[in-house]
């Protein structure tokens, strides 16, 4: 447990190590206490961190009025003294006026619009991997269990989780099909941390080679456009070939990284909860409010961090300017106060203000996609399959910036 003689926060809330167990849910009830802030001192982060963990401390601090913001950086690690690169050039980590167009140019391809058109390709991207799982095909080398362990059973993890959202993914940005695997595996390796299997290629590289990846894209599409993302925003010219790929990088890591293990989560609530798979296939129009509490459930966006603009309060706490505070989103949606039975996972949850998407400008512009993804998923499984049951306890990903499943080894029941 977190807690020691310092008392709670003594630990480095930034350490990956503490987010690779479940315990981690009972280590952010602790630090949520009445609605506290808790400082994390200089370490992972040069100049240390506030972290709130209640729904209303995380939603003030993302609200639009909140005098914080995402400019300088919006992950762990923030340094007052090197602010991050991206930081008005990338849409998270874009304010005002800036953030406005970006997010105007942009939104029109994650839109509810676009999840809808592309429900259809879903539909049978979902059939293709349920297929092959059900022909007992291994994953595809890149996309496997991290650190190789064997399963008993398909591991969800790789064999569904990194396969569905790359494919959405890469879609929208006219990423060729024979180049999915490549992407996908330069994006594990650049968010995989500190997990040993992508120990071959450090972070930075990683994320060196996504971008010359795009640079490769934007000259190809330049030459011969397409109807994908990249295309619209080289022929609106608001941003040059630079701003263009540090926004396509935005758009690969949010759709991927995170959808990743709500897929995967899905598998894991159904395990654990059987009687909801009947109950979506005797009343489909269920669907919806699943895909809702399997978002709050697995709350796959593990914090979001801000700076605030000029001293505040938050959470009972005088914050300074410029001092980041760091929101624990899965914490916040495990809030008692919020969600009754908070560990509970309930198809009847009404209102059901999660916080899996953020909150305020920054909200997910692929909430919509997000959402589809999980529906189509939902609605195949409820007609394929009779029940899933654990054959391994899932392993979690030792990282900070979301809640990952390493690997989530299954036995299906096909019907
Ligand atoms: C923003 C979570 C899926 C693209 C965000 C934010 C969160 C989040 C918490 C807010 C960040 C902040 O406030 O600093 C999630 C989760 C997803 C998901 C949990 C899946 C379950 C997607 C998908 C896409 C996407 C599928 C695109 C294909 C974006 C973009 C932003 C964003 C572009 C920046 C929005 C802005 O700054 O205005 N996401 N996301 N996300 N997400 Fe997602």
């Amino acid at each position: 447990m977190l807690t020691t003689a310092a008392g709670p926060g003594a630990a480095d809330l930034g350490d990956p190590h503490l987010y690779q167990s479940a315990d981690r849910y009972r280590m952010w009830e602790e630090l949520r206490g009445e609605n506290r802030a808790i400082w994390t001192p200089p370490g992972t982060s040069p100049g240390g961190f506030w972290s709130v963990f209640s729904h209303q401390a995380c939603s003030e601090l993302l609200a639009p009025s909140s005098p914080f913001t995402s400019e300088y950086g919006m992950m762990i690690g923030f340094d007052r003294g090197r602010p991050d690169k991206a930081g008005g050039t990338m849409l998270v980590a874009s304010e005002g006026e800036r953030h406005n167009q970006l997010r105007r140019r942009i939104a029109p391809f994650l839109s509810r619009t676009s999840a809808t058109s592309l429900s259809a390709f879903m539909g049978l991207e979902v059939r293709d991997i349920l297929e092959r799982l059900r022909d007992g095909e291994s994953a595809p080398p890149g996309a496997g269990t991290p650190d190789g362990s064997s399963a008993t059973g398909p591991d969800i993890a790789s064999q569904v989780g990194s396969r569905l959202p790359a494919a959405v993914v890469c879609e929208l940005l006219g990423i060729p099909a024979s180049d999915r695997e490549l992407v996908v595996d330069l994006t594990n390796h650049a968010f995989g941390g500190e997990e040993p299997a992508f120990a071959d290629m450090d972070p930075s590289e990683a994320h060196t080679e996504i971008l010359s990846y795009f640079m490769d894209a934007i000259t190809r599409r330049r030459a011969e456009p397409g109807e994908d993302l990249v295309t619209a925003l080289l022929a609106d010219g608001y941003l040059d070939d630079g701003e263009i790929l540090i926004n396509c990088d935005n758009v690969l890591i949010g759709g991927n990284e995170t959808t990743r293990h709500a897929v995967t989560g899905c598998f894991h609530a159904l395990a654990q909860n059987p009687d909801i798979l009947p109950a979506l296939r005797a009343d489909p129009a269920l669907i919806p409010a699943a895909v809702e509490e399997i978002l709050r459930w697995t709350s796959p966006a593990m914090h979001v961090l801000r700076v605030s603009t000029r001293p505040t309060v938050i959470a009972g706490q005088d914050v300074d300017e410029g001092v980041p505070v760091v929101a624990w989103l899965p914490a916040a949606n495990r809030d008692p106060t919020v969600f009754p039975n908070p560990d509970e996972l309930r198809l009847d949850r009404h209102p059901n203000r999660h916080l899996a998407f953020g909150n305020g400008l920054h909200h997910c512009l692929g909430a919509a996609l997000a959402r589809a993804e999980l529906a189509v998923l939902l609605e195949a499984l409820a007609e394929t399959l009779d029940g899933v049951d654990l054959a391994e306890a899932p392993q979690w990903m030792s990282v900070n910036q979301v809640q990952g499943y390493r690997s989530l080894p299954v036995t299906l029941h096909w019907r």
